[in-house]
């Protein structure tokens, strides 16, 4: 299922690595972090050089609904209260610096890739909520206010506003600001070693090296599987006449988001935790909420995203681990990929050249929380259960029942595996433990893939892998 961006934009292909190189900085991941915090490292006169196991854009940035903004959800409050004032200021004004950061970028580069100013807007139903939230902000330093009416058709009391953020297309963006970087596509790296960097075809060694691929995939030392879990949204393309002037997104787990992007109207929602898949269809409920929203509407595209999420709410963005003073991350953004993707940028930046960045210990990957330590055990519980499921979840089906374009974890002659079944009734196995760590496979019926409930690795119907932390697919049986 392609996104409108997909749909709206070519990227040019670009060469493979061949052979071994030697650069200063090594970044893994050719989405909007890697290319962003790449372009930052060359401005600083740091040859840079990118490994995309696919091609640029080809992760989560093609998915996303690529709202530039500093207004995450209903949070200053919340971080107020939990974080401190200083911590939670800083936060604030570093994601405000990423929005002025790609303005400036997109101005001085002249990049061609819609953006358009606008505001953004948290919609809830507690009005004491809202005003909380907006008297919060004011006090981190936005120049936050009240709505009580706004132009979307939601049950609310209101919405706090941030002025000035943006929206645009971002993978016109990304193509254009890769123009001259060096970037190997179809470059997967298999192993990470000091400063060596192994992949499909070739070698890079770096004295720096930079994961910036959606999930940092070196289990040991730090742990990111344990300390993450990861979600899944979905959106819409509607086709109307409705012509949105703001951004928006709801207070609270079942909310909707809507953003204009040209003619369509993107509506986004129905959160779940990868792997745990809820029965009645993330899609159809998104255009029931259209239907009544917007009758005159027509759906052009579906998609889906995935996200990081970390206890605290907030990325995990520098040093890898002290055991690795030479290796740095970025991930853990949330839904928050853009505004995310450019602090990753600025502050890696930094590090690498050794400049002290004020906002570096709000994102230090070494902080540890009393959230994360609850979080940590309610995950494991998860893991064991992912774990131990596959010795004890017994199949219900024989392959030869199942009907056609369904799959299931199926008894078959070479004893149990996943199953799905192709509408001309050819059969797809695959095997369903993860290689990852090793937990039962769910399948998706909604996307028609295999999920892992663990830590949120994905795999096509024929076992391809679609989401890491796994690095290679469900072998076919
Ligand atoms: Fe970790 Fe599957 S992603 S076991």
């Amino acid at each position: 299922m392609d996104s409108i961006w997909s749909k709206t934009s070519k990227g040019k292909k670009r060469p493979s690595l061949e052979g071994d190189v030697r650069t200063d900085v090594a970044v893994i991941g050719g989405g909007m972090t890697g290319i962003l915090t790449a372009w930052q490292l060359e401005q600083a006169g740091i040859h840079t050089v990118i490994l995309e196991a696919d091609q640029i854009g080809g992760g989560q940035t093609k998915n996303t609904t690529a709202k530039i903004t500093s207004q995450h959800g209903m949070f200053c409050h919340r971080f107020l209260e939990k974080k401190g004032e200083e911590k939670a200021r800083n936060y604030v004004q570093v994601n405000q610096e990423a929005v002025k950061e790609y303005n400036r970028i997109i101005m001085e580069e002249g990049i061609d890739c819609d953006l358009t100013e606008c505001a953004s807007y948290v919609y809830s139903s507690d009005g004491e909520k809202l005003r909380k939230e907006t008297e919060a902000a004011r006090k981190l330093g936005v120049n936050a206010s009240f709505e009580a009416h706004i132009e979307i058709t939601v049950s609310c009391a209101g919405a706090v506003i941030f002025p000035h953020q943006a929206a645009f297309h971002p993978l016109k963006f990304l193509e254009a600001l890769a123009r001259n970087l060096t970037v190997y596509e179809d470059t997967m790296v298999t192993e990470v070693r000091g400063h060596q960097v192994k992949t499909s075809c070739g070698s890079v060694r770096a004295d720096k090296i930079i994961f910036a691929a959606h999930f940092p995939f070196i289990n040991f030392p730090s742990m990111y599987f344990a300390r993450m879990h990861q979600e899944r949204s979905y959106v819409i393309a509607l086709e109307t006449e409705e012509r949105l002037k703001g951004m928006y997104i709801g207070d609270g787990k079942e909310t909707l988001s809507f953003r204009q992007y040209d003619k369509y109207l993107l509506l986004g929602g129905q959160a779940h935790r990868t792997g745990e898949n809820r029965a009645g269809g993330q899609y159809e409920e998104l255009k029931k909420a259209a239907e009544e929203m917007y009758p005159q509407s027509r759906v052009t595209a579906c998609w889906s995203a995935q996200d990081c999420m970390t206890a605290d709410e907030i990325p995990f963005i520098g040093r890898y681990s002290k055991e690795r003073p030479d290796w740095y991350v970025a991930t853990g953004f949330q839904k928050w990929g853009m505004s995310s993707a450019m602090v990753s940028a600025l502050l890696l930046k930094d590090m690498v050249c050794g400049i002290q960045n004020p906002y570096e210990d709000v994102f230090a990957p070494s902080r540890f929380s009393a959230e994360e330590l609850t979080q940590i055990i309610k995950d494991s519980g998860k893991a064991v259960k992912g774990l131990t499921k596959r010795f004890f979840h017994l199949p219900g089906e024989t392959a030869a029942e199942l009907l056609r374009g369904h799959g299931a974890v199926a008894d078959t002659p070479q004893g149990k595996a996943g199953v799905y079944k192709t509408e001309e009734g050819k059969l797809c196995q695959v095997n369903i433990v993860c290689p990852h760590m090793g937990c039962e496979l769910n399948w998706n019926p909604e996307e028609l893939t295999w999920d892992c409930p663990c830590h949120g690795s994905r795999f096509d119907r024929e076992g391809n892998l679609i989401d890491g932390p796994a690095r290679e697919g469900i072998c076919h049986e």
